[in-house]
């Protein structure tokens, strides 16, 4: 699949996730983001660690923080972290974005992408 018919189908699936029978739940996204603590800090202006701090993810465009030194895959991605985008990543990042310097296998079970995203959700002014 190229990138654009995974977006497409990340739209889908973000269909999928707001029409879901389970509302997704924040703080059990609290516990899922223990999974990707080891690189990612999530508190506005804390340093990066491997990766990029994740405040204010949502929504913004991909390969954006200040400071940080991305691949160059992930340089070039020229994404939007929407929900959906987020969750098609999250799932199996290297599927989206073949070269990410992410090393991260990705969440497989929807339950638990989608209350990490309402998580990530909650990190805004
Ligand atoms: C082993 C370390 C590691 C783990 C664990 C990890 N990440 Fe990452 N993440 C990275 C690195 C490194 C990058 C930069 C990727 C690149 O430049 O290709 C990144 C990039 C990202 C990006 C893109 C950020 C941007 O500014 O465009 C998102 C979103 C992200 N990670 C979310 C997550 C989430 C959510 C988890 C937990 C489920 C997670 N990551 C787990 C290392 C990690």
């Amino acid at each position: 699949m190229n990138l654009r018919a995974l977006v497409l189908a990340a739209a889908a699936t973000g269909t999928m996730l707001s029409s879901g029978a389970t509302a997704a739940d924040a703080k059990k996204g609290k516990k899922v983001y223990r999974k990707c603590v080891a690189c990612h800090s999530i508190k506005k202006g804390a340093p990066h660690k491997i990766g990029p701090n994740l405040f204010g993810i949502v929504g913004s465009p991909s390969g954006n923080a200040l400071g940080y030194t991305y691949s160059k895959a992930m340089k070039m991605a020229n994404l939007t972290w929407d929900e959906a985008t987020l969750d098609v990543f999250i799932k199996k990042p290297k599927k989206l974005i073949k070269k990410t310097k992410m090393s991260f296998a990705g969440i497989r079970k929807h339950d638990q992408r989608a209350n990490l995203i309402a998580y990530l959700k909650t990190l805004t002014d």
